[in-house]
């Protein structure tokens, strides 16, 4: 039986595409506004994410910090620990995946998976465009439902904070420190199979 060995390794170690190298989640935000253009840019690179029957199951619902109220909204519903840093971000958005097909109304087994290429597409153009994104699954998803009124047929999935970055040194002390951290990946030898198990 082939065993994957868990290793890890902080190195890139094939050449890639820039925006995946440089893709990180930071959580320093700097107050500047996002060009409305970009946040156009970003829903459009998720609309052009693979999906299965091209269903498109993702529904974004965004605030911007403009839109005090909104954006609020979103804050609240965040665990405490990710209210801390992801209140700075200019932009907040509700990433909900629609749970049965258009067609005949039968659950759509891909619908989470589908959003999530479509949430890789936005945070890759988020990062060409210079910006940083961190998505979030630490929300209530209970009181988002009930806040926003999303429907039964719907599943709030991510929180997702986009912004430009800001000063990682105007961050608390613990997530300064996780900031300068060196990120770590499985190596290719833990997740990729060349034979049976
Ligand atoms: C579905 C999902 C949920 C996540 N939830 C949180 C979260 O609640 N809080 C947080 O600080 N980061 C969260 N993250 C960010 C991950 O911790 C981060 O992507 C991971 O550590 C890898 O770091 P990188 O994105 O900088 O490569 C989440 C990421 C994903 C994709």
């Amino acid at each position: 039986m082939e065993t994957l060995e868990m290793q890890k390794s902080t190195e890139i170690e094939y050449p890639i595409l820039e925006v995946i190298e440089q893709r990180r989640s930071s959580r320093a935000y700097s107050d500047k506004a996002i060009e409305p253009e970009k946040i156009k840019a970003l829903f459009e690179a998720a609309r052009w994410a693979p999906s299965s029957v091209n269903e498109q199951p993702w529904v974004y619902l965004y605030a911007t910090k403009d839109q005090a109220a909104l954006h609020q909204k979103i804050v609240n519903v965040l665990m405490p620990g990710n209210i801390i840093w992801a209140h700075q971000a200019p932009l907040l958005i509700v990433a909900m995946a629609r749970k049965y097909f258009s067609q005949n109304d039968k659950p759509n087994g891909a619908a989470k998976y589908d959003l999530g290429s479509a949430n890789a597409f936005l945070s890759l153009e988020a990062t060409r465009l210079g910006l940083n994104v961190h998505q979030m699954g630490g929300f209530d998803k209970e009181k988002a439902h009930v806040e926003f009124n999303i429907p039964s047929t719907h599943e709030a999935v991510v929180v997702i904070a986009i912004g430009y970055l800001g000063d990682i040194n105007a961050l608390p002390e613990d997530l300064r420190a996780r900031e300068l951290t060196p990120r770590q990946r499985n190596t290719q030898n833990s997740f990729v199979l060349n034979k049976e198990f």
